[in-house]
């Protein structure tokens, strides 16, 4: 008997679907790659070489399909994975709006708290949302370069999946899914919310002098911006309590990905293969600022409002982001009305989100 190969549509042509996409190819798995026809810098980069080169951690050839028509991506597979930036989560969706997908599984990778958005837009198989992109990878003229790949991540789904969906699930993907028991403990476990904006704000004069010419974690992640990113990890963790879950630190969660063992922020800085060689972004309007303050300190910084837990440390971030940028991602950003959680009481949020003491480890 021939087993018929796992298909999976791939929208969002940068490195995190492109390293998704080779990867999958290598484990027996037939994609589709969809880019935004007005963000094809990198797949036309592809198409003109004639195929895909992956090197680093994953060295493979490929010549994935791409496609620029939305139709395409619905007909070629009923599983959908989003790898575009959170902040073009929606306009995927406005063109996913224009079919029926009652019938299909949408995966947000990472999700930053897609499913809320997309849920009251359309109507949906299945949305499941990630913390993280399993792959640190960069893209230059349309070659893939692999950095780090974890070893699990992790996933909710909207709805509840029976066991034999999440074992469909975790077959697509050639690492652990670490199931989480809703989307809001996802969104508090993308920590890039808690590394991000501040690496970035409290080296924004480097990263400004030099055009990015530094390693952000080795040189940037020191005492004092590590000592400021776990203020913020100590409100996730609250958010986190008050709702039952048990969330691991920032360094605990990061070293579960990747399967590592640092007990501190700097070591890790120091001493991780897939950090501390990262140089820093050219500019600090990038999406380390304009994906991780909105979509997910914003998130966060709601919650923590709504459950009565002081959030300051978050604010500031935030405010500093505004400052820097001229943004106002308080208002722009996923907050409780974009979540369409605003009208809900402490004791609401909890309900609809918090575990059962059944459940309660
Ligand atoms: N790459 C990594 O190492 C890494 C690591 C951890 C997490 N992630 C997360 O994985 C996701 C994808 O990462 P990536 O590096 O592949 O991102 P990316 O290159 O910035 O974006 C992926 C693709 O989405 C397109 N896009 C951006 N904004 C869009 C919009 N408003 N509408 C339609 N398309 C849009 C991009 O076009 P343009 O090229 O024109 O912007 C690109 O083709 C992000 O959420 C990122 O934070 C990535």
């Amino acid at each position: 008997m021939i087993d018929t190969p796992i298909l999976v549509s791939i929208v969002g042509a940068g490195p995190a679907g492109f390293a998704l996409a080779v990867d999958l190819e290598r484990h027996g798995k037939s994609v589709l790659v969809y880019s935004h026809p007005d963000r094809a810098r990198h797949a036309s980069h592809v198409s003109k070489n004639g195929g895909l080169r992956s090197s680093g951690l994953i060295d493979h050839s490929t010549k994935p399909p791409i496609t620029f028509d939305m139709k395409d991506v619905v007909e070629f597979s009923r599983i959908i994975i989003l790898t575009v930036p959170s902040t073009g989560q929606e306009t995927v969706l406005q063109e996913l709006k224009k079919f029926d997908l009652r019938q299909h599984t949408i995966i947000a990778v990472p999700g930053n708290s897609f499913s809320l958005v997309a849920q009251a837009e359309m109507e949906i198989g299945a949305i499941l949302e990630t913390n993280l992109s399993p792959y640190s990878c960069r893209m230059n003229q349309g070659e893939l370069v692999v950095l780090g790949k974890k070893s699990l991540f992790f996933m909710a789904s909207l709805q509840r999946l029976s066991p034999t969906a999440s074992l469909k699930i975790q077959n697509i993907f050639p690492m652990e899914v670490k199931w989480c028991h809703n989307v809001i403990e996802v969104s508090l476990n993308n920590i890039n919310g808690v590394f991000h904006p501040l690496m970035m704000l409290m080296n924004a004069g480097r990263i400004e002098s030099t055009g990015g010419d530094f390693y952000l974690y080795s040189e940037g992640l020191t005492r004092s911006v590590a000592n400021a990113i776990l203020a913020v990890d100590a409100v996730r963790l609250k958010v986190g309590e008050a709702f039952g879950f048990r969330l691991k630190s920032v360094v605990e969660t990061s070293n579960e990905c990747y399967g590592h063992s640092f007990t501190d922020l700097v070591d890790l800085a120091q001493n991780s293969k897939p950090h501390r060689k990262l140089k820093a972004p050219a500019d600090i309007v990038n999406r380390n600022i304009s994906e991780d303050v909105p979509d997910l300190l914003v998130c966060w910084y709601g919650l923590a409002k709504k459950l009565g837990i002081n959030a300051s440390p978050i604010k500031a971030v935030i405010v500093m982001a505004e400052m820097a940028t001229g943004e106002n991602y308080m208002e722009k950003g996923r907050n409780m009305k974009r979540l369409h959680l605003e009208g809900l009481s402490r004791d609401e949020l909890i309900a609809r989100f918090g575990m059962t003491p059944k459940e309660a480890p």
